[in-house]
């Protein structure tokens, strides 16, 4: 089976590629390294073996995005291309529509003008909104308390793909909502890539470590969790990407959506921690002010995974740690 992999220069994607190739799948990359670089190419086929065949495509550019889906006559396509950055979608917000909403839509012509009709889109828990301490179900209404153009912009291509499907019967899409993936592969050769000003948990975190940043800010300890801290639930981005190749070989016609998670709900002060554990070393930190829009504790209930996909983790947070780790002391730049 032969797969388009969009944003597979990415963090999450350039480890579904790993998974897709170690697992027998052809993988092509579509991306514009807009928040990627080209050297993952290099990092894949160290790994894999098999250096994907990549085109250098804006999803913006309808004709370009066309021409490869012309050429390569795909089975499938896995959509990770997207912008993620959740502040700079609230200052730029036609940029986020524009470029996640609009690519999408380029995307969704092309693979109907080439009749390709099996799509896998990586959406996130953004899209439940306000809803606090319940394992959340994906049955259960989203849409509702999102609070940034980021989260709609997920919300939005829901909607899309939903109705897509609805006026094709040959048309066959998975959503998945991910969760909140950490950690990187064991061979500390790709792994979230902590260039810029990163406003996650985990990238924050990575550079507290290397002494680019002083101390991590612990966004609040009054919530209500048991050390008062926010609670979510991390899946190592290996599993993760695990989950992506279940999900293609699951594929049927209509609109599927499973949460990819743990189902455990890890709180700031446990992260802090399981990291200071595996390094041996202090991780500098202070408690300030709660940050605006943040819930108490998010986490998943997959069993909708396990059960339809037979998915489920492996790893856990003491393991994306060490790979965390290992994939600091191995990066270049
Ligand atoms: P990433 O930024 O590392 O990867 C996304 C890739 O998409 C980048 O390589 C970027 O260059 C590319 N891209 C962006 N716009 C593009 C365009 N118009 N045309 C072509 N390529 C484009 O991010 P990631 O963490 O790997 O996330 C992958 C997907 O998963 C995204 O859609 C993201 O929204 C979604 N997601 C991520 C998280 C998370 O916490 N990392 C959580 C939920 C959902
Ligand atoms: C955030 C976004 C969410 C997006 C997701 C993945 C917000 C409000 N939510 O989710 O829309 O889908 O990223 O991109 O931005 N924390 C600290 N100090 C820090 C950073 C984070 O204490 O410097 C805490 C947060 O308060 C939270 C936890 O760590 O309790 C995880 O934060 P983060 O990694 O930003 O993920 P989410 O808030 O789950």
């Amino acid at each position: 089976m032969k797969i388009l992999l969009t944003g597979g220069t990415g963090y999450i994607g350039s480890h579904t590629a790993v998974e897709l190739i170690q697992a027998g799948f052809e993988v092509e990359i579509l991306d514009n390294l807009a928040n990627s670089k080209i050297a993952v190419l290099d990092k894949i086929a160290k790994i894999t073996g098999v250096k994907p065949k990549f085109y250098e495509v804006d999803l913006l550019d309808a004709s370009a995005t066309d021409k490869v889906l012309r050429d390569g006559r795909f089975d499938a396509v896995i959509h990770l291309a997207g912008l993620k950055a959740v502040g700079e979608s609230v200052e730029k917000p036609l940029i986020y529509y524009k470029n996640n909403v609009c690519g999408t839509i380029n995307l969704l012509e092309s693979m109907k003008r080439n009749s390709v009709n099996k799509m896998i889109f990586s959406s996130s828990a953004t899209v439940y909104g306000d809803k606090d301490g319940i394992k959340l179900t994906e049955d259960m209404e989203t849409g509702i308390g999102i609070t940034n153009p980021y989260g709609e912009t997920k919300y939005v291509i829901e909607k899309i793909l939903m109705d897509v499907a609805n006026s094709n019967n040959d048309f066959e899409v998975t959503i998945l909502r991910y969760f909140n993936p950490i950690g990187a592969h064991s061979s500390g050769l790709i792994g979230e890539d902590p260039n810029g000003i990163p406003n996650n948990l985990m990238p924050i975190i990575m550079k507290v470590a290397t002494g680019e940043i002083p101390k991590l800010m612990i966004y609040g300890d009054d919530y209500n969790t048991p050390d008062g801290t926010g609670m979510r639930d991390y899946i190592h981005v290996v599993d993760l990407a695990k989950g992506h190749v279940k999900a293609v070989e699951k594929l049927k016609p209509g609109v599927e959506v499973y949460n990819l998670g743990t189902g455990e709900a890890t709180s700031v002060k446990e992260i802090v921690k399981a990291f200071e554990d595996v390094a041996g070393k202090e991780l500098p930190n202070e408690v300030v002010e709660r940050r605006a829009g943040d819930l108490a504790k998010i986490y998943a209930d997959c069993s909708k995974a396990e059960r339809e996909l037979g998915w489920s983790t492996e790893l856990n947070i003491k393991d994306a740690m060490r790979d965390t780790i290992n994939y600091l002391r191995h990066y270049e730049g």
